[in-house]
């Protein structure tokens, strides 16, 4: 058996000893190259989750590993993608792509063709000289996934990327996103409120309860990637919805 990329043990997270656990209990064992969607209600601990994953956060007690080494601070080879596409504004499309590179090292010329041809497969070739206030929030998520992208990262972490779309920009971002993830074949995490997002794009998805932030259920979508949108119409998605619909409501 593949031996876990990512491994949470007994994660229990609080924020003030006195208070109560934020995430209790919290075990997962992920694959490299594993799709994993985290869904729940509001609040119940899926940035932190994230966070703790990348580094920024320590957990109260449990162990996080990647590649078999505890996270102690903030992890390198990992690319996070934020609920706003956090794009500077006095910066290009093509600029703002290649900042977290520059900042890291000085920039070639492959860096910045390889920019230009990512933002071209995500339908930005004529948007890579203008400036943010100039490009629709669709076209900066698409930025902000190019940019996170950019320098291959082993990890992707994904909070609500899409939560500000019409669901028309969001269909068309989550086929370009598969396409770049078949490509690139991160390990990814990413946390989502639309079911259908989570079912068309993970291989796992895990339901967290609240109070305090626990694994209620765990889902397997039975489909090999890369997938069609037509799996949305499968009685499995169906099944999943109903299944998971009861178990947020009880
Ligand atoms: N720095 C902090 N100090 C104290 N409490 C915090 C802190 N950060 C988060 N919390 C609390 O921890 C809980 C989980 O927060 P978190 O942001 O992880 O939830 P979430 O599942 O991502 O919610 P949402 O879906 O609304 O984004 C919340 O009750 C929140 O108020
Ligand atoms: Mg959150």
């Amino acid at each position: 058996m593949q031996a876990p990329y990512i491994q949470l043990k007994e994660i229990r997270l609080t924020f003030d000893k006195d208070q109560k656990d934020t995430i209790r209990r919290f075990s997962l064992n992920i694959k490299e190259g594993e799709f994993i969607s985290i869904v729940g209600k509001s609040g119940c601990g899926k940035t932190s989750l994230l966070q703790m994953v990348a580094g920024m956060k320590k957990p109260t007690s449990g162990l996080i590993t990647i590649g078999g080494h505890e996270v102690k601070e903030p992890v390198d080879e990992l690319s996070y993608v934020f609920q706003k596409p956090i794009l500077l504004e006095w910066k290009t499309i093509l600029e703002n792509v290649l900042l977290p590179l520059q900042l890291k090292r000085k920039l070639t010329e492959r860096d910045t063709n390889k920019a230009k041809e990512m933002l071209d497969r995500v339908g930005l070739t004529d948007a890579i000289h203008k400036f943010p206030y100039e490009c629709s929030g669709g076209m900066q998520s698409r930025v902000a996934i190019v940019r996170a992208l950019l320098d291959k990262p082993q990890i992707l972490l994904m909070d609500e990327p899409f939560s500000a779309l019409d669901s028309f920009t969001r269909d068309q971002l989550h086929v370009q996103l598969n396409e770049l993830i078949d490509t690139y074949k991160p390990t990814v995490l990413f946390v989502t409120h639309d079911l259908q997002e989570a079912f068309f794009l993970s291989d796992r998805i895990i339901l967290l309860g609240g109070e305090p932030g626990r694994i209620l259920q765990e889902y397997q979508v039975p489909f090999t990637r890369p997938r069609q949108k037509s799996i949305l119409f499968d009685q499995s998605f169906y099944n999943f919805q109903q299944d998971m619909n009861e178990r947020l409501q009880s």
